[in-house]
């Protein structure tokens, strides 16, 4: 595959979202392929999905579901748009990928994360990110970022979000070369400079 990978994980209001879309306009301006993603969605299958695993009405949905649900998703995604972007040399963007699912799901639930490696693998085919910018923020001040509205996993304890956080500061010890930590707090040009030169040394 031609492409280049490039995927923005960071636990409730962080900011990666607004990053990612500044990264996918700077590259359009240099006029580089580029395509913008979502997970869980990105797709029509996996964007019905996301509606499932954020409904606030399911409150009954079990470890086991939830996580074979981000997977589901996940495995659409890759088989009908991101697999075939990247072998036709696009820089593909992702919000989020695997590494929500060992944080949320793992060190957030308490799911055995070799098991969502597994389960990961075969939803993927494989297929790893090139970049991964993680952003890192305080749980509490993050989710005071998300406004009123919050959906079934924004609702869930500082607790929890505070062993996401934790989770994915621990994948990214795991995983150096790929996983580059970005202090949240900063201004949005100041990360959006460090994104660029990061996206720049992969391309
Ligand atoms: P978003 O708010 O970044 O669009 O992500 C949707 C929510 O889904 C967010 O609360 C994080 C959560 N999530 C997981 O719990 N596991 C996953 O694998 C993914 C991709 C997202």
């Amino acid at each position: 595959m031609t492409g280049k990978f490039i995927t923005f994980e960071g636990s409730e209001g962080s900011g990666k979202s607004t990053q990612a879309a500044m990264l996918a306009e700077h590259l359009k301006q240099r006029n580089l392929p580029v395509l913008l993603l979502r997970e869980p969605g990105g797709v029509k299958i996996s964007e019905s999905i996301r509606a499932l695993l954020l409904d606030v009405g399911n409150a009954k949905m079990g470890d086991e579901c939830e996580t074979l649900l981000y997977m589901a998703a996940r495995a659409q995604l890759v088989k009908e748009v991101l697999i075939p972007a990247l072998e036709a040399g696009k820089i593909v963007l992702c919000d989020r990928f695997l590494d929500s699912t060992v944080a949320y799901q793992g060190y957030g639930n308490g799911v055995d994360v070799k098991t969502i490696l597994n389960i990961g693998q075969y939803a993927t085919r494989g297929v790893q990110p090139d970049l991964t910018v993680l952003f890192d923020i305080d749980a509490r001040k993050g989710l005071a970022r998300t406004g009123t509205s919050k959906d079934r996993i924004e609702l869930r304890s500082i607790d929890y979000h505070e062993k996401v956080r934790q989770g994915y500061l621990a994948l990214a010890k795991q995983h150096p070369q790929r996983i580059k930590i970005i202090d949240a707090g900063g201004s949005k040009e100041d990360i959006s400079e460090q994104v660029n030169t990061w996206v720049d040394q992969i391309l």
